[in-house]
């Protein structure tokens, strides 16, 4: 039989450097803080882990403003710390993906500041997207393009002659200028990153708006606005263009180079078998349909692409019945496997968006501050229990973010003047952005930082409900968000609900989602959440293995908002 590879079922579980642990305590999470805490991850029971960019970086956007891809910035640490963490994950048996960030760099990198004092058609420039501008003098900017963040997509310059100059185009923040990929010299380098973390001995690479890279040639105005990143639009001239697989193609040409080695080229080879130790490669891609998404992921590019959709699924069960079908169908139609993710990030916490009315077609939240409608958060706890119920036993991957498996809501009552996420600035304060999502973890219920740190300092202020979800007022507790997770992640991997495969279950209502999936013995696993509003009964025989709320019982069935597994016909 041939071996499954590990990343077609794993549960990656994304750290967020800066929020994670804080060993120097200076208020900044670092990469000894993340190995100091790994231990809490192969508790969890996950078997990789996504590191958020920990590079050198003026922090503008958070560290996805890159000044050099080769080092350590000094306030996560050092080149010496990170190999220290992969060893260290390694022997306990965690693989490592990093982040890479192709389409832009940060407005600090040498060849940012290469391309502004040199002249409009040097070589410097050609690595970025300069233009001239448009209109008599040049005063309007090359195209209608604007910033995911809000504004305008173009910053023009003033040449080194001290004239007012060229534009150069930024989907993202002022400081994040896009990176020209039809020119070899960004190629060659971005490859050359590539291998460099590689020869380290990383796992894989999570790829940074996977889907930007390549732009319409010629640079079109754009017939829509486009939005935000979360709203993908189709057609855009800047995101989704077929050249943009090339560029996977190679870069898995690359990752398999590593693969065939087995052994960690870096050292520190893991509890792995050779064979076992593909690297891999997976898009943050914003694409819609789930077909245009597969071609991401098909054999010879990346290995796995966020399922977005799923996460921007209201909770609604016809709607995620219609998500799962299709993008397991697209996934399988490129014989690649599907990936679910509920919270990253770059959205509001899964256990505060599903504390709103959920209706169909609903916007996500981008952000919430303290003067907005503020969710039910009980009730979004409990949805957000089931949500991550359902995600954990379908086939495919799974990707989970910081502090979900304590049920962490949003921060949603932030002061404004402590936000740090551009958008609040460049949406001219109209977007709250993502500083909710990514405040400090608590580990631990009554010390100053909640444990993120030695003293008291957090890059940003934790909301008072944090201290009761702490991780050790948790563990152990039976019925808490953290010991749900352990449960349902040792079942998963004992079932092997990963490899399974899924059929729709008519549980008699369409306001059940219900399936059965196979598990690793042959027996067929009920999963079934009730999205109604009245209890729903198991079927006669049925067995619960596993459910998000404790008052599921045989009498009462399972409650509203409530999602079970349960085994209902085992064959010897
Ligand atoms: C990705 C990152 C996000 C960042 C953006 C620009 O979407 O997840 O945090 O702001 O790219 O790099």
């Amino acid at each position: 039989m041939t071996q499954r590879a590990w990343w077609r079922d794993a549960v990656i579980y994304q750290v967020y450097p800066r929020s994670w642990a804080d060993a120097d305590g200076d208020g900044i999470g670092d990469l000894p803080g993340v190995t100091a805490r790994l231990g809490h991850l192969t508790w969890l029971g996950v078997d990789a882990l996504w590191l958020s960019p920990f590079y050198t970086s003026p922090q503008r956007d958070a560290g996805y403003d890159v000044s050099d891809y080769r080092d350590v910035d000094p306030r996560f640490g050092t080149l010496a710390d990170f190999d220290t963490l992969l060893a260290r994950a390694h022997e306990l048996g965690l693989r490592v993906i990093v982040d890479l960030v192709p389409n832009h760099t940060s407005s600090d990198h040498p060849w940012f500041q290469e391309a502004v004092n040199s002249a409009p058609d040097s070589p410097e420039r050609s690595r970025y997207l300069f233009r001239d501008g448009r209109g008599p003098n040049g005063d309007e900017p090359p195209n209608n393009w604007t910033s995911t963040f809000g504004g305008p997509g173009w910053t023009r310059i003033t040449e080194p002659d001290g004239r007012p100059g060229q534009w150069y185009l930024h989907l993202f923040d002022v400081s994040q200028p896009d990176l020209d990929w039809t020119n070899p010299d960004v190629r060659d380098e971005l490859e050359s990153v590539l291998r460099f973390w590689l020869d380290r001995g990383v796992d894989g690479f999570r790829i940074d708006v996977a889907h930007g890279l390549v732009k319409t040639d010629g640079l079109p105005d754009a017939h829509a606005p486009h939005g935000f990143l979360t709203d993908p639009t189709d057609q855009s001239p800047m995101w989704d263009q077929p050249g943009v697989h090339d560029v996977y193609r190679r870069w898995r040409q690359v990752t398999e180079e590593y693969s065939r080695l087995g052994e960690d080229p870096g050292g520190g080879a893991g509890p792995w078998a050779a064979n076992d130790r593909d690297r891999i490669l997976c898009a943050e891609a914003w694409v819609k349909p789930a077909g245009a998404l597969a071609r991401y992921v098909r054999g010879d590019e990346l290995h796995q692409s966020f399922n977005f959709e799923f996460l921007m699924t209201p909770w609604l069960a016809q709607d995620l019945r219609n998500t799962i079908t299709e993008t397991l169908t697209a996934a399988e139609d490129v014989g690649a496997p599907q990936t679910w993710v509920l919270s990253n990030h770059d959205v509001v916490r899964h256990a505060t968006r599903l504390g709103y009315a959920q209706t169909p077609g609903l916007k996500q939240p981008r952000g919430i501050g303290a003067g907005d409608p503020q969710p039910d958060a009980a009730l979004g706890l409990r949805r957000a229990r089931a949500a991550t119920t359902v995600m954990l036993a379908l086939p495919g991957s799974a990707y989970l973010y910081q502090g979900e498996e304590l049920g962490l809501p949003e921060a949603t009552r932030l002061p404004d003047d402590v936000r740090q996420d551009p958008t609040w600035e460049r949406s001219n304060h109209t977007e709250h952005g993502r500083d909710g999502c990514r405040v400090p973890m608590p580990w631990e219920g009554s010390t100053p930082s909640l444990g993120f740190g030695p003293g008291p300092k957090a890059w940003l202020p934790q909301p008072p409900e944090y201290g009761a979800l702490a991780v050790d007022r948790q563990r152990g507790v039976q019925g808490s968000t953290l010991e749900l997770y352990r449960e349902l992640l040792s079942l998963r991997r004992e079932l092997r609900l990963g490899a399974g495969s899924l059929t729709w279950y008519d549980a008699g209502s369409d306001d059940v989602l219900a399936f059965t999936t196979s598990a690793a013995d042959g027996s067929a696993v009920l999963v079934l959440a009730n999205l109604g509003s009245s209890p729903v009964r198991l079927p006669n025989g049925a067995r619960v293995l596993a459910a998000s709320s404790p008052d599921v019982t045989a009498e009462q069935g399972v409650p509203i908002d409530t999602a079970v597994w349960a085994e209902i016909d085992h064959r010897d």
